[in-house]
């Protein structure tokens, strides 16, 4: 391995300096809020840290007051009892009740107003938590077909958004930091929440509870829009896909090894032997060639991209569910890579 050459120890708060500044910037950092949720959130962790550091402060100042009083006064066990007494119940019992009643009191709003609203016309957005990727959906009216994509969250910004959450295996986390969260998505269950981007932007997210080997590669590209262009995104989606460029090389390979888990806006479907259980369990790949990362935030999409997560997924995401296709040889592989990445709206 690569030894790292470094010309003596560096001081001891170089060590905790860039960590602490690093939180304050970034696509991930709740300290840049871009929403009003979010802003909510902000002055909670400050009052949070201003109390826990009031207490810390006070514990401190205790702890020295001790060493300065080496000899205790002499003290009836009666008065022993009631300096106790003093201690345990008030600063063991009645402040952190205070202080944490005064916290709850001063978050409760913002919990409220991170509720859907039944029916006051706030776009609603589905999300599904799968291992390890985004499923996305923008639900139809009637007679229209639902809108899907994955590891991708294009909501509109300047007003608010409901977002429904669930997930299909394993308890999972929604979390956009610069917009507020997080959220758990339970399997089995429904949970919402309504977050608002101020402004146009591209924001991170990833899966923030736990839920597996690759809970990391777990991230969720959220870009906000103006209503215009959040309209025209979901309009030119909404239409069934075309079958791309170059689809007569890959179908037959694509019918074989991947529409079992894999669709295309429905088409696929029909590459299925019927013999076969057909189980969705792959994300939709109706728009993958316009999506910006391969494998929830693996690879960035580029040419090529998608061929080369075909062959080599298993070694940059161990574990996922998609099986290696060591069986398949390197020229199917590229030919279905090639026409994926035609599939853009
Ligand atoms: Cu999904 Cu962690």
């Amino acid at each position: 391995r690569h030894r790292v050459n470094c010309p003596g120890r560096p001081p001891w708060w170089t060590l905790w300096l860039p960590g602490l500044l690093a939180g304050c910037g970034g696509e991930m950092s709740i300290l840049d809020a871009a929403g009003s949720a979010a802003r909510q959130q902000f002055w909670i962790w400050w009052a949070m840290l201003g109390v826990a550091v009031a207490v810390s402060l006070g514990v401190y100042a205790l702890w020295f007051y001790t060493f300065r009083r080496r000899e205790p006064p002499p003290r009836t066990p009666r008065e022993e009892r009631r300096i106790m007494l003093r201690w345990v119940l008030g600063g063991g019992i009645a402040l952190p009740v205070a202080s944490i009643i005064a916290l709850l009191v001063f978050a409760a709003p913002t919990g409220r107003g991170m509720l859907p609203l039944p029916d006051d016309g706030a776009e609603r957005i589905e999300v599904i938590a799968h291992q390890w990727w985004w499923e996305v959906r923008y639900p139809g009216e009637e007679g229209e077909r639902d809108v899907v994509t994955a590891n991708r969250l294009v909501m509109p910004a300047g007003e608010p958004v409901d977002f429904r959450l669930t997930s299909t295996d394993v308890i999972h986390a929604f979390w956009i930091p610069r917009l507020g969260g997080k959220r758990d998505m339970i399997p089995g269950r429904y949970s919402s929440v309504r977050l608002e981007a101020d402004s146009p932007g591209v924001f991170g997210a990833q899966c923030a509870e736990y839920c597996g080997a690759q809970h990391t590669h777990m991230l969720l590209h959220v870009e906000a829009l103006e209503r215009g262009d959040y309209d025209a995104w979901l309009a030119e989606r909404r239409p069934p896909p075309g079958p791309g460029e170059g689809f007569a090389e890959a179908k037959e390979a694509f019918g074989e090894h991947c529409a079992a888990c894999h669709t295309v806006g429905g088409f696929a479907e029909e590459l299925v032997d019927d013999d076969l259980e057909h189980d969705i369990r792959g994300p939709d790949l109706s728009d993958i060639g316009s999506r910006p990362t391969l494998g929830a935030g693996v690879l960035p999409m580029e040419e090529g991209a998608i061929a080369y997560w075909l062959q080599h997924h298993q070694t940059l995401k161990p574990g996922n569910r998609m099986p290696a296709h060591d069986h398949i040889d390197t020229e199917t592989l590229q030919a279905i890579g090639a026409w994926l990445e035609t599939l853009e709206p």
